[in-house]
């Protein structure tokens, strides 16, 4: 199984830039032609939060009209930059976000992984939480499938990163979130948005994962005192593929072309040319 993860669209209403010049819904139409275009497709995309940039009903729409495109299903979850009332109605049709109840988290359980998306928003906050009544709530899911293969996502990175300015706006319960996922092994990777950057890290007993966002980066900036900017390097996403055998493995895939591909070719005075041409010749 493929799962691509795509965060940070921050998706505008038509017309307006996000941070007043990033044109956020191209760079999401971009995504998603990329994704379509693979081969193979992943079979679904989850998206980690900041789906729009002021969680306004016109930027739903427009993320509505622009996902719509995507040829796989797309699992959501909220960042900082969205309201729940808006998104709620923007998907009410959804078959996994829950009707009711104050929190936009799910568990999906039709395929060979199983997903557990978290709301991790505090609402008018930067920061994040998983506050008691919502680790309770993902302890009883955990307990329900102690052996299913599983992925937990959220938008707020639980584990330090390095990125000061960020990591103060991340998710501020984090240590409690982590004792109750460490128990369990099934876990094989917590999967977050909102850094902007493609970070990983070991906690909590499994792996920590932020992923780039599809539009504009936040600067590689391990300087405490600097607050964080953006810096326009290339889009990418996330592919986590996933086999009983080999357990998962990410990849980082850029959205846009480059150069290539090109054959290797190699110099009769490398030392392995006769291995690695042999190779070649079964290609
Ligand atoms: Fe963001």
């Amino acid at each position: 199984m493929m799962i691509a993860q795509i965060t940070d669209m921050h998706v505008r209403a038509p017309d307006a830039r996000c941070n007043g010049f990033i044109d956020t819904n191209a760079y999401l139409e971009r995504a998603v032609d990329a994704l379509n275009r693979m081969t193979p497709r992943p079979e679904i995309v989850i998206a980690t939060g900041d789906l729009t940039d002021c969680g306004l009903p016109a930027e739903f729409v427009e993320l509505r009209r622009i996902l719509g495109r995507l040829a796989m299903p797309v699992y959501m979850i909220p960042g900082n930059h969205d309201r729940r009332a808006e998104m709620r109605q923007a998907f009410a049709d959804s078959d996994y976000l829950p009707r009711d109840g104050q929190f936009l988290h799910f568990a999906v359980d039709r395929y060979p992984l199983r997903l557990i998306g978290l709301d991790s928003i505090v609402p008018g906050k930067g920061y994040g939480s998983i506050c008691a009544e919502r680790r309770a709530w993902l302890a009883a899911r955990l307990a329900e499938q102690p052996d299913k293969p599983t992925v937990i996502f959220l938008h707020h990175p639980p584990f330090p990163t390095g990125l000061k300015q960020m990591d103060q706006i991340g998710c501020r319960d984090g240590a409690e979130l982590g004792k109750v996922i460490a128990p369990y092994r099934n876990v094989l990777r917590v999967l977050c948005g909102h850094h902007h950057r493609p970070i990983q890290t070991a906690w909590a007993g499994t792996i920590g994962s932020v992923g780039p966002a599809t539009a504009h980066q936040v600067m590689l900036d391990l300087v405490d005192a600097k607050p964080a900017r953006i810096m326009m390097e290339p889009p990418a996403f996330h592919l986590h593929l996933w086999s009983p055998a080999s357990g998962m493995v990410t990849h980082m895939a850029y959205v846009d072309d480059h150069a290539g591909p090109y054959d290797f070719r190699f110099d009769p005075d490398y030392p392995a040319a006769d291995e690695e041409m042999e190779l070649a010749a079964t290609r």
